[in-house]
């Protein structure tokens, strides 16, 4: 299992395609890869513009199967701010503070979220302090990250069509640079 930081664009593909067999953390029925491709697709229709935000849907829960729920968004960063730059970890890194953060702020939000992430939200810290909001959105990309947590909450659909991921590739190797 890979768990130090990516260095190399072709080792994180591989390890993207891998999840193809991957059964998914978050969703029974889906893979990860099923996930991440979900994920990255509601945020191209959004923002077709942003690039960086969609790649940032695509492997935002690299983290998994890697780390703990609790630190897997932290721990994403990590391992792919080196090859993705500051932006995308810097989303990457939020998508749980997100989670957070809209549970507190968004009366309707925390009817949406699935099962699995109002288990894990308990272990992520709950709703947050008025402090803790305050810290959040003095964060650089947190609206990003509200965003990114928004279209991970819809990217739970069995049997939704999307573009594989060799549709990413050249988006992805462009920002790895
Ligand atoms: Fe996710």
């Amino acid at each position: 299992m890979h768990n130090e930081p990516f260095t190399n664009i072709d080792v994180l593909i591989a390890h993207l395609e891998a999840w193809s067999d991957q059964a998914s953390v978050e969703v029974e029925g889906l893979t990860e890869l099923d996930h991440g491709l979900q994920c990255a697709e509601t945020l191209a229709a959004q923002s077709p513009e942003d690039a960086e935000l969609a790649i940032a849907g695509l492997v935002h829960d690299i983290g998994h199967k890697i780390t703990s729920p609790e630190t897997h968004a932290e721990d994403g960063a990590a391992l792919l701010g080196g090859l993705l730059g500051s932006r995308v970890a810097a989303i990457v890194g939020l998508h749980v503070a997100a989670k957070r953060y809209l549970v507190t702020t968004d009366p309707d939000y925390r009817a949406l979220l699935s099962p699995g992430s109002v288990e894990t939200l308990k272990m992520q810290g709950g709703d947050m302090t008025p402090e803790e909001v305050a810290a959040f959105e003095a964060q650089s990309w947190w609206k990003d990250a509200v965003r990114l947590r928004r279209a991970d909450e819809a990217a739970k659909v069995v049997g939704r069509t999307t573009r594989g991921l060799s549709d990413w590739l050249p988006k992805l190797c462009q920002l790895a640079g």
